[in-house]
């Protein structure tokens, strides 16, 4: 089964805060993502598995750790998972990044596909999907559908925002995938919004409302 992972780290929570605001604008929207994106990038990759190599210091020769895991692949659902992409790369120059376009039909709330560019060795590598919302679920359930169709075995889920109906039904579709959050919100509302949220996240970022 998913593990939940709610990080309730200060600084996250700090950032989130402002980001939730309805004062903070698309500038200031932008970095904040870009941030938490990064600080929570920090425990998602907490598990990565190290090799021992041979370093020689000015002084000795000692042995150290490096990363010996699987190459990583980022893979924003578009629009707004673009945002949270330069704050992973930052600390992981080495990811490869892959595309998924889809967006949610206002009246049925239902995802629709519309672009899919992975990296071509997408198979082998370990997959960071990461969307800011994750409302029905039904957008990261789609995108990590796509990504399996596609070869990706090992996946997670990197959101900042999560309502629980949601989490329910990515744990149950895909249960092999952990999902990491900054919060995880009390529910949806009518329209399919997370309540508190922050809103449309994509329109936020790209100031499109
Ligand atoms: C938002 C958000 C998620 C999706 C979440 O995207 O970025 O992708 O909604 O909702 P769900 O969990 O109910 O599927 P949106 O469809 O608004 O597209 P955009 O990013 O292009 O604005
Ligand atoms: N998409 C968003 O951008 N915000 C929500 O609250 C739900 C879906």
């Amino acid at each position: 089964m998913s593990k939940v992972t709610e990080i309730n780290h200060p600084l996250i929570l700090h950032k989130l805060s402002i980001l939730r605001s309805e004062k903070t604008g698309s500038k200031e929207f932008r970095k904040l993502v870009e941030e938490i994106s990064m600080l929570m990038a920090y425990e998602v990759t907490r598990d990565l598995s190290m090799e021992e190599v041979e370093v020689k210091t000015p002084i000795c020769t000692t042995k150290c750790k490096v990363l010996a895991g699987k190459k990583m692949a980022v893979v924003p659902i578009l629009r707004a998972g673009l945002g949270m992409v330069d704050g992973v790369v930052n600390i992981i120059p080495a990811a490869k990044i892959g595309h998924i376009g889809l967006y949610r039909d206002e009246e049925t709330l239902q995802p629709v596909e519309y672009f899919c560019k992975l990296p071509q060795d997408i198979a082998e590598r370990d997959v960071l999907v990461v969307d800011p919302m994750l409302a029905t679920g039904g957008s990261s359930i789609d995108a990590i559908t796509m990504l399996k169709k596609r070869g990706a075995k090992s996946l997670k889920l990197m959101c900042l925002v999560g309502a629980p109906e949601g989490i329910e039904a990515v744990k149950e579709a895909h249960p092999d995938v952990d999902i990491f959050l900054a919060s995880i919100d009390e529910k949806l509302n009518e329209h399919g919004y997370i309540v508190p949220g922050l809103g449309d996240a994509g329109d936020r970022l790209f100031g499109t409302k």
